[in-house]
């Protein structure tokens, strides 16, 4: 089983990596199936299939990982637009909304999903679910002064809060330092609405409900590979306007 999902996530990977052209510039996203995503594009130019791609990676983790497969990596003063970006997702909804955030990156990964023209969501088949949270919790990053009154008003929006913690029972910190408080709000029927209750409260730094960024999805099935798309409005870069 455990195979299993792991070749479907290396499908979606393998997919994805195939709509990356030379020349471009990369979200390199964070989770097991971006990793992939980040070995196979590494291959690719390795062999001279593609040349002249560079990176931007959405965790310091995927920063380390990139470099070991001698992936080239630039920055967003460089370049504050990406061609594409591969991502993975904890889960997904009809309309192709996503829950991330269960690797503790979703603030670097949704600032990078905002500055692409194309984000490439890779999953396998067991995320889709009707509506987000029938499967997963909605992870909210939170500064962690004053931490437990940011846990008190995501409470009072009907979640079930959990501060995450290491294995050794450590407080978890993101890349920025901040705290995840793992929200539990069952189905959530009214997404854009929850986003935006949650986003209310000072002390919340960004949570995990990726509305309207995701322009492609690749959902690897036992069946085969899916790419279902949907438009978003145009990011520019103001310098080339
Ligand atoms: C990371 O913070 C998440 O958003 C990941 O994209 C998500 O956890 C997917 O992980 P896997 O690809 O390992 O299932």
């Amino acid at each position: 089983m455990q195979s299993d999902v792991t070749d479907l996530k290396k499908n979606a990977a393998a997919y994805a990596v195939g709509l990356i052209e030379s020349g471009m510039v990369v979200g390199l996203g964070h989770g097991s199936t971006a990793i992939y995503a980040v070995r196979f594009l590494a291959e690719r130019l390795k062999t001279g299939e593609i040349k002249n791609v560079l990176g931007i990676p959405c965790s310091l983790q995927v920063e380390e990982e990139a470099m070991q497969y001698g992936m080239p990596l630039t920055s967003f003063e460089k370049h504050p637009v990406m061609d594409i970006t591969i991502d993975g997702a904890d889960e997904i909804d009809i309309e192709l909304n996503l829950i991330k955030g269960g690797g503790g990156a979703l603030l670097r990964e949704k600032i990078v999903a905002q500055a692409s023209r194309r984000v490439v969501i890779v999953l396998d088949e067991s995320k889709c679910s009707p509506f987000l949270g029938k499967q997963r919790k909605v992870p909210v990053e939170i500064v962690a002064f004053g931490w437990n009154t940011h846990v008190m008003f995501l409470e009072s929006l009907g979640a079930k809060v959990r501060i995450r913690r290491n294995a050794d029972n450590s407080l978890y910190h993101t890349d920025q330092g901040n705290l995840i408080a793992d929200c539990n709000f069952h189905e959530i029927l009214n997404p854009r609405e929850l986003a935006a209750k949650i986003k209310t409260h000072a002390g919340v730094v960004e949570h995990g409900l990726f509305l309207d960024l995701a322009t492609d999805v690749i959902i690897a099935g036992a069946g085969g590979v899916r790419h279902l798309k949907r438009d978003r409005p145009p990011v520019v870069d103001k310098r080339e306007i």
